[in-house]
């Protein structure tokens, strides 16, 4: 099938490659402001809003949500949390964010919640935005006008930009535009995966549970109060279908296991997927009229639960940095957009990196390394220093 007629016009001052959350708060925050823009998004809109992946939101992603004018199912139905448990050992301690982070709290409310908000306020009433339109590449990236070269309805099209943003994931094409040689990559690939499930059970515990276990590492979460979100730790390469419903259920007690009468309830799973673990950092984030923003620029281990408040993060320092150059005619906070998003990715990923090794069992771990781990855990339960640093950094460090 062919259609004649181009499915968007043929200019616009920000094209945006990817509809996820970075895609999606940057063109609503520029829509807001007044900037013309369009998104492009290769998948579905029924696989964008149902692909299950983060469930925190940092303060500073709810400001952004609140400002842009998608906030209004968050304030009804997130749930606010003021702190986190961790056990090792058969003990467990609660970190109180709050009182150690003046103030700061975080909130349950999942990306894919998040996504459905963004899209039917962007369909609604925002700029245009694509599904079903891949972008195969992205031309120009040294001049005063980039291209974005994308199919749609069986036909080839482009779209002419002032700049293009990346927000297009791990696996994007914008990065691709920037020629071999100005990009450098820093990455680490962990020796193990997640196990992902939901469970159409009440949370066992009113706040999140990260436990290490010498089996390995789980993550007790939820979406809402009915329905549970659980992690385990397990080898790459784990297929799903090799787990009964059974042997997750006692994979989770075993691991969650505590000194106290805690238990873990069991209820129908609905969902299960393997993530693999990774942590990369593309820099810079910016080469001519072309910018990167989220996932495709830097991924976090999910441990610390920063990736999409990264991407959100992006989104907000390229709003500001573009309403500026509209307002003012001045480029300085595009200039700076690199190094001001990546002083945030670096912390975000020492962070991630520091919540997967202090709370992850590696295969080749020695009983030297578990004990390290321990005196860790064991400070940040006696030192509100040491605690007040982990409430900071998992409660959300401001933007900008
Ligand atoms: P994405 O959400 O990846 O969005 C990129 C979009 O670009 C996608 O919609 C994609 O379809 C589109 N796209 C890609 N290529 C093209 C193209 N050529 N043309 C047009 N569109 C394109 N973080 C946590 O904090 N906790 C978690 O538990 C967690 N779980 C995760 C599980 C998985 C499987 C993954 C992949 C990530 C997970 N993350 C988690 C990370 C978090 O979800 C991401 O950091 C977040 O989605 C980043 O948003 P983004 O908009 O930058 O990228
Ligand atoms: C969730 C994911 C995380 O990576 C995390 O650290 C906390 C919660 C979640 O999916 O609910």
């Amino acid at each position: 099938m062919t259609t004649t007629a181009p499915p968007l016009p043929a200019r616009t001052t920000v094209g945006i490659v990817g509809g996820g959350p970075a895609g999606l708060l940057l063109a609503r925050l520029l829509h807001r402001a007044g900037i013309d823009c369009a998104v492009l998004e290769a998948r579905d809109r029924a696989y964008v809003e149902q692909r299950q992946r983060a469930g925190i939101l940092e303060q500073g992603t709810v400001d952004a949500l609140r400002s842009s004018g998608a906030a209004e199912r968050l304030d009804r139905e997130g749930l606010v949390h003021d702190g986190i448990e961790l056990r090792w050992d058969r003990r467990a301690h609660r970190i109180d964010f709050p009182s150690l982070t003046g103030g700061r709290r975080v909130w349950v409310y999942a990306q894919t919640e998040v996504v459905k908000d963004l899209v039917a306020l962007q369909l609604r009433d925002g700029a245009p935005l694509l599904f079903d339109a891949p972008v195969s590449a992205v031309s120009g990236a040294g001049t005063d006008r980039p291209v974005v070269h994308y199919a749609h309805g069986g036909a080839e099209h482009t779209l002419a930009c002032d700049y293009v943003v990346g927000c297009d994931g791990y696996h994007g094409v914008t990065r691709k535009a920037v020629p071999e040689g100005e990009l450098r990559t820093f990455e680490r690939v962990y020796p193990y995966s997640w196990f992902g499930i939901l469970a159409d059970v009440p949370p066992s515990s009113d706040e999140l549970v990260y436990a290490h276990s010498p089996r390995g590492f789980a993550l007790l979460s939820m979406r809402s109060p009915r329905v549970s979100r659980l992690y385990l730790q397990v080898p790459g390469g784990t297929d799903p279908a090799d787990w009964s419903d059974e042997r997750i259920w006692d994979e989770l007690d075993a691991r969650f296991a505590v000194d106290g009468d805690w238990r873990l309830a069991r209820g129908p799973i609905t969902q299960k997927s393997v993530l693999p673990m990774r942590s990369s950092v593309t820099e810079p984030m910016r080469w001519g009229r072309v910018l990167l923003a989220g996932d495709a620029a830097h991924i976090v281990p999910p441990t610390g639960a920063k990736g999409l408040n990264l991407a959100a993060g992006d989104a907000v320092v390229l709003a500001r940095a573009f309403e500026e150059l509209a307002r003012t005619g001045s480029t300085a906070g595009l200039d700076a957009y690199s190094d001001t998003c990546l002083r945030r990715v670096w912390r975000a990923e020492h962070f991630s990196w520091f919540m997967t090794t202090t709370l992850h069992t590696a295969p080749d771990q020695s009983a030297f390394d578990t004990r390290l781990q321990f005196s860790q855990l064991d400070r940040i339960a006696a030192s509100p220093h040491a605690a007040a640093e982990l409430a900071l950094n998992y409660a959300g460090l401001p933007v900008g």
